[in-house]
């Protein structure tokens, strides 16, 4: 890899063994993918912010980072932990956690990162630029800053992203070459997109598919939601490898087909209709009774909008007495909705707005067996995919209105 002087006083150790050691894992990492040079970087999202992810060892490695003398030169934001900060022991997380978890985002807050502790930096003042490079984790934002943003990364795994954010450098391959952008197979959609649980549906199709190619929708309404574009997003993260997706008319660098696949002829073209649709809702809904325990809005993280959706749901209204709703987002977006009073709703009618974390980053095989939750209800694609593999529930899959109907009732209709 061609360095530059800087770069390579980097390397040197001119600037401390923390940089030293941070271009090292940067060159090995270029020179395994053929990278021919770093870019500058300006904005890191860091994914290794959990101690579920972390544990001990992880939290060592940044903590020694740190004290090294490390200090970010990038823009960092924080991906969820495994702790809400302010409510941990009543939604069942364990002691042990808080304890290592303070420490792990104490150590990236003491190297200089906002410690936001979400997976939608780009509503809480990280906002990717069209064309800026960037080092994200966190697969569903990874997708949609190179899709909906036109931002450009790479799917950064927690060294990598630290390394970047102590050098503000990233090696340049993958989605950071345009070449490397365009479509690689064509979706038409052929059914109406009623919600972003659809857009959820769509992804699941679509990323099982994909692997780690690029779909390219056309059929999809001209005017999709943020919420759509991220529950799209995710699931596309979530069932396959998928980096990027165009949608024709919608995304930035899709204004038509063929500019979509850069004039290559797509590899494959697929329907997705009712048929397609009711099969994956069908694959998601794996829980086969009724029984509604645990129900989860908010993956990814909820906006204002949808906690307004659910506080409007919940109006005069209780949560059953036998059901945990947990509503996952940003402390910022807690506090928006806050003021706003829907918080205040939510939590009258029996349900729990959690900060800072989700099922998913939080030690959900410990807190499922405690509280004694034996399936979980959401309306998240990537949640239902997640939870029977990854903390061994069974899901129930729906719109919001179901959800939380089922939240209402206890029962799954
Ligand atoms: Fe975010 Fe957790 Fe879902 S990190 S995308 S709420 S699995």
């Amino acid at each position: 890899m061609l360095l530059t002087d800087e770069e390579t006083k980097m390397l040197n150790g001119d600037n401390g063994p923390a940089v030293r050691k941070a271009m090292e894992i940067l060159v090995a990492l270029g020179e395994s993918f053929g990278a021919e040079r770093l870019v500058p970087v300006n904005n890191v999202h860091m994914a290794g912010s959990s101690v579920l992810v972390a544990e001990e060892a992880g939290t060592r490695f940044v903590e020694d980072i740190r004290n090294q003398g490390g200090k970010f030169v990038t823009r960092v934001t924080t991906n969820p932990t495994a702790v809400d900060p302010s409510q941990w022991k009543e939604i069942g997380i364990p002691e042990s956690d808080t304890a290592l978890q303070v420490r792990l985002t104490g150590a990236y807050a003491g190297m200089g990162a906002n410690t936001c502790n979400t997976c939608i930096p780009y509503l809480v003042g990280n906002m990717p630029r069209f064309g800026e490079h960037m080092a994200w984790g966190e697969s569903s934002a990874v997708v949609f800053a190179n899709s909906v943003c036109g931002a450009r990364t790479n799917r950064e795994g927690g060294p990598s992203a630290l390394a970047t954010a102590l050098t503000g450098r990233t090696p340049e391959y993958g989605f950071h070459l345009t070449e490397n952008r365009y479509g690689n197979f064509l979706i038409k959609v052929e059914t109406p997109m009623r919600d972003m649980t659809d857009y959820g549906t769509l992804g699941y199709f679509a990323g099982k598919i994909a692997g780690q190619d690029t779909p390219v929708f056309v059929g999809l309404p001209n005017n999709p939601t943020l919420e759509d574009l991220k529950a799209l997003s995710a699931a596309l993260a979530a069932s396959g490898a998928v980096s990027m997706f165009h949608a024709v008319g919608v995304t930035p660098e899709a204004p038509t087909v063929e500019a979509a696949f850069g004039d290559r002829t797509p590899a494959k073209t697929l329907v997705y209709g009712v048929e397609e649709r009711t099969q994956c809702e069908n694959a998601l809904n794996k829980e086969p009774s009724d029984h509604v325990d645990w129900i989860l809005v908010g993956c990814p993280n909820a906006s204002v909008q949808e906690m307004r959706e659910v506080a409007e749901a919940l109006e005069g209204k209780k949560v059953h007495k036998d059901v945990s709703l947990w509503v996952t987002t940003a402390g910022a977006m807690y506090a928006m909705a806050d003021q706003m009073g829907y918080v205040d709703t939510i939590k009258k009618a029996g349900g729990v707005v959690v900060r800072e974390t989700c099922p998913f980053l939080a030690r959900s095989r410990v807190i499922a067996p405690n509280k004694g939750y034996k399936t979980l209800t959401t309306n998240s694609a990537k949640m239902a995919f997640y939870a029977p593999g990854q903390f061994g529930l069974p899901a129930h899959y729906g719109n919001l209105s179901r959800v939380m109907q089922a939240a209402i009732d206890g029962v799954w209709r």
